[in-house]
């Protein structure tokens, strides 16, 4: 059911710095950029091959990854999964009896559909499953 890793995510205080080293000295090509006001975040993707690094800063102490970096600090994330069909997906997700945070998909970066898987179910890895949009295929 999952085709391969789409990305990992990395929560950052800045996404300036965290650029500089991402971009600057791993020299990854910056693929996307995008301010989600809905998830309190912005959103970064830099291209590895045919997964990326999805750098996330927060908009405000009161999101959940500004509630992340202060509980943990900056580090990883999640882990997000890439499908063909995130409908079929979560139903059978379902149908297996995992706890999902995300029933239906949401809207994610870049015209995606994402959703989240919970915690619970991952002993403690925040799984995402993605399914891009049409035209980002080649990314
Ligand atoms: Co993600």
């Amino acid at each position: 059911m999952f085709k391969r890793i789409d990305h990992i995510g990395v929560a950052v205080e800045q996404i300036e710095p965290a650029l500089a080293l991402y971009r600057d000295s791993f020299e990854l090509e910056l693929a996307h950029r995008e301010v989600v006001e809905e998830q309190g975040v912005e959103a970064v993707l830099l291209d590895v091959g045919e997964s990326h690094v999805e750098l996330l800063a927060p908009l405000g102490a009161d999101t959940p990854v500004g509630k992340f970096l202060a509980k943990n600090g900056p580090g990883l994330h999640h882990v997000a999964y890439q499908v063909q069909d995130i409908d079929a997906t979560l139903g059978a997700l379902k149908q297996a009896g995992v706890a999902l945070i995300d029933e239906t998909p949401r809207a994610g970066i870049r015209g995606s559909r994402v959703a989240f898987v919970h915690p619970r179910a991952t002993a403690g890895v925040l799984t995402e499953i993605v399914e891009p949009a049409a035209g980002a295929g080649a990314h």
